[in-house]
């Protein structure tokens, strides 16, 4: 059995004023017709069975954007080390059957990202589910990096090797969200972008998890008290917890486009520009105006005489940043959250 494991509790704030509290980046239509959320769940008809987990807040919405999928709600929002432990220890309950059922294998798939070929996607997905069953390690993949981004991680690969008749590489060190500087030596050594995505058997996570931070949240489950386990650990992501310590892991190449989509910039990559390089999403105006993004939900937006910015007009609210400081929209919108 194969089962994939969506992510959709996290809060993306990088695209304010899009995304705001109640409304996250997995909830936008952005780059398509229907939510990031809703096309991550179309694509996962590679697996026999779609779970998707969230944080308790957005337990209701969930229902709108997949309403076939089966929706796990985790005790309390912890980011996806805690949220990933909860759900394989389900899964395994589920659909591991009582004598275990060692051919489960989970896929775990992030609902805030943009993947431009489904075809490739679906066999770089069936490829390390495959490795992940043969080999019973952990299973990142890989996507070849465009640029020294530094909102992602990096996988440096190790030794080539081969299980099922699928290659693949040893992961020799993970090195998660670099300063600038390291992210372009990165690049230039041949490592892979880390896209979030991974798979494991339960057995294999689990084993790695409890010989990380989060053993008191897999001994709770063991004990049958998730909410307990939640309140002993602090919030932390899979790739600090467990990937970055784990003894084995295997990395499979992504081989299609594939974006995050973590700030506005990125619309950039993955819409069609006008003749001047605008992108833009919704009703909008330009005269004289060169590489910008634009975005807004029922507002006419105009630009005259500018270029490289991205403007963002949602609700009642309006943001203008240069495009090279989108990642900047972090600070304001701690900012504005200190102010309330
Ligand atoms: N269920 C649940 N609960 N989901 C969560 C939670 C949580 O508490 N927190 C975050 N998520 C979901 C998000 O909605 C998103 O779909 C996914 O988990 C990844 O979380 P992000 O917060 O977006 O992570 P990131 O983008 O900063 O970093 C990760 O992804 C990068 C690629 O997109 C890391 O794995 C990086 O190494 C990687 O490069
Ligand atoms: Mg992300």
């Amino acid at each position: 059995t194969t089962v994939a494991l969506v992510l959709a509790g996290g809060i993306g704030s990088r695209l304010y004023p899009a995304s705001r509290g109640d409304r996250p980046k997995q909830f936008l239509p952005i780059g398509g017709d229907r939510s990031l959320l809703a096309r991550t769940v179309d694509r996962a008809d590679f697996a026999d069975e779609v779970v998707v987990a969230t944080r308790p807040r957005f337990a209701d919405e969930i229902e709108e954007h997949a309403p076939d999928a089966d929706v796990l709600v985790e005790p309390d929002g912890k980011d996806t080390g805690p949220a990933l432990t909860y759900a394989t220890h389900r899964i395994r309950e589920e659909y591991g059957g009582s004598d275990g059922d060692d051919d489960l294998v989970v896929v775990t798939l992030p609902s805030d990202h943009y993947v431009g070929d489904d075809g490739a996607f679906q066999k770089a997905m069936t490829t390390g589910t495959r490795v992940a069953r043969e080999t019973g390690g952990l299973v990142t993949f890989g996507v070849t990096p465009e640029r020294p981004e530094t909102g992602y991680g990096y996988i440096e690969p190790g030794t080539k090797r081969e299980a099922a008749g699928e290659a693949f590489h040893d992961v020799a060190r993970f090195h998660e969200k670099p300063d600038a500087e390291s992210a372009r030596e990165y690049v230039d050594a041949g490592y892979r972008w880390n896209s979030g995505m991974f798979a494991w058997t339960p057995e294999a996570f689990l084993a790695a998890a409890a010989d990380s931070p989060l053993a008191p949240l897999v001994e709770a489950l063991d004990d049958g008290d998730p909410e307990a386990g939640f309140a002993a650990v602090d919030p932390v992501s899979v790739d600090y917890a467990v990937l970055e310590r784990a003894a084995t892991v295997a990395v499979v190449d992504a081989a299609f486009a594939w974006d995050d989509l973590g700030s506005w910039d990125a619309l950039d990559r993955v819409l069609a520009p006008d003749g001047d390089g605008n992108v833009a999403i919704g009703d909008h105006r330009t005269v004289d105006a060169a590489d910008n993004v634009v975005v807004s939900d029922d507002k006419h937006v105009s630009l005259v005489g500018v270029s490289g910015l991205a403007v963002v007009a949602y609700d009642d609210r309006v943001l203008v940043v240069p495009k090279g400081e989108a990642q900047r929209v972090r600070e304001l919108v701690a900012l504005l959250e200190e102010e309330g």
